[in-house]
């Protein structure tokens, strides 16, 4: 008997080793990584100049608590990233996980206001579907019925209105309009934020507004004094093609930026927020003090392991390799989209990729979810990993398969990728889901 509490009940291969797009079990199978774990593994797997540099962080100081003190690799690794993301002046604040990092911007916000004076404001818009992380602030947040119906009683899901996804039928302009709408059902003068994924992530795999959504909304929420915080958990640190995939449709400067999965790649737990001159002056210029805090937050030996993936991302490039080969990957998955009918449309920016499933002779979801899940068990049995999902439609109905491999994933590696999602396309089949 084990005494591990897994995630459910089907049985895990054990992982023993990794390295670059591969991962190998303790049978000695080999896994092309095709969605980074869940899009974290930006740089590949086994890079041992990570480890060595968190060694030795580990070695000269593993933790100090942020109540306390500061440390130089935290000084320095907060103005590389202002840098590298174009963000000057921001200030960085490091926690261990998106959902964390999410919480801490919710509350910011919230701060904010406070510290204005305007204390009515409390609400966080956000859209449906979303995932903005699984703590309970993060997923009062987070648009995504299944995830949220068990815990439904323990939020208040007034605080958190609703603004549809984009669609891709209107400008990035009239799109963005409709938050309006939302804000003036909601009473601006409540509203503390809005907060969305610039392009999509686990909700609805890799959808992105049309250009100029972005900058209107960030208009939008200036006109009503409304925060407007941008969640680049996943698509962020290159993964789009671009260090920020909020400025791929133009150039915008959101209030709050939400990052991690791609910041240390997988080698550490790292996540955190950029936040604004104006957000930071304004609290430390008021109380003093970001009313929230955690115990591991900044810890020395992630921030490290952030250091080294970055130096790795910018010497390699891998924002414009995330480019190249995301075209490479869009074009191959169209070719899939042609052969498979059950493929309804395939999208993608950079190295977030997404295939929307159905039924062939609708073009619709099936009423059922569970497609996804099989094509992605049958690609695993062809030596591919993938990250399926549903419920994009309503909550329930939708099935798409998420894709994005590491940025420094090889031309031929990615023809490999799908080779396998084409095998295992074949092996589903027509085969409609119960
Ligand atoms: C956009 C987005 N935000 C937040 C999160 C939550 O991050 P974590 O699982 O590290 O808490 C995720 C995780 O998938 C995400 O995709």
């Amino acid at each position: 008997m084990s005494n591990v509490f897994y995630r459910s009940r089907k049985s895990y291969p054990v992982a023993v080793r990794a390295e670059g797009v591969f991962i190998e079990d303790a049978q000695g199978r080999r896994y092309l990584d095709g969605s980074s774990g869940a899009l974290v593994a930006n740089i590949g797997h086994g890079r041992s100049e990570v480890a060595q540099a968190m060694a030795a962080q580990a070695g000269q100081l593993a933790f100090v608590h942020g109540s306390q003190f500061s440390s130089d690799v935290l000084e320095t690794y907060a103005a590389r990233l202002a840098d590298f993301l174009t963000l000057p002046n921001y200030r960085f604040w490091a926690v261990s996980g998106g959902s964390e990092a999410n919480e801490s911007a919710i509350k910011l916000a919230r701060q904010y206001h406070v510290e204005r004076g305007e204390t009515g404001r409390y609400k966080i818009v956000t859209r449906v579907p979303s995932y903005h992380g699984a703590s309970l602030g993060a997923l009062a947040a987070s648009g995504m019925g299944a995830r949220r119906e068990v815990y439904a009683p323990l939020m208040r899901e007034e605080a958190w209105p609703k603004l549809p996804k984009p669609d891709p039928a209107l400008s990035g302009e009239e799109d963005a309009e409709r938050l309006r709408a939302v804000l003036e059902a909601a009473g601006p003068e409540t509203v503390a934020a809005f907060i969305c994924e610039p392009v999509v992530g686990a909700s609805d795999a890799a959808l992105a507004p049309n250009p100029g959504y972005h900058a209107r909304i960030a208009k939008i929420c200036q006109e009503y004094g409304v925060l407007f915080i941008a969640d680049e958990v996943m698509s962020g640190m290159g993964r789009c093609g671009e260090p920020l995939a909020v400025r791929l449709g133009g150039d915008v400067t959101p209030d709050l930026v939400v990052l991690g999965k791609g910041l240390a790649a997988g080698y550490a737990p790292l996540a955190g927020l950029m936040a604004s001159p104006a957000v930071y002056d304004t609290v430390m210029n008021g109380s003093g003090a970001f009313k929230h805090g955690f115990t591991y937050a900044g810890h020395p030996v992630s921030v490290a392991a952030g250091l080294s993936v970055l130096d790795i991302v910018e010497r390699e490039g891998l924002p414009q390799a995330a480019q190249a080969r995301g075209k490479q990957l869009l074009a191959g998955l169209e070719t899939l989209r042609g052969r498979h009918p059950q493929v309804l449309s395939v999208r993608g920016q950079g190295l977030l990729l997404g295939m929307v499933l159905g039924d062939p002779a609708t073009g619709e979801a099936y009423a059922q979810p569970g497609l996804a899940e099989r094509v992605a068990a049958a690609a695993r049995e062809e030596g591919l990993l993938t990250y399926p999902g549903s419920g994009a439609v309503d909550g329930t109905r939708g099935d798409h398969l998420l894709l994005g491999p590491p940025l420094s994933i090889t031309p031929d590696e990615a023809e490999l990728l799908l080779g396998a999602l084409d095998r295992a396309l074949v092996r589903v089949g027509q085969h409609i889901p119960v």
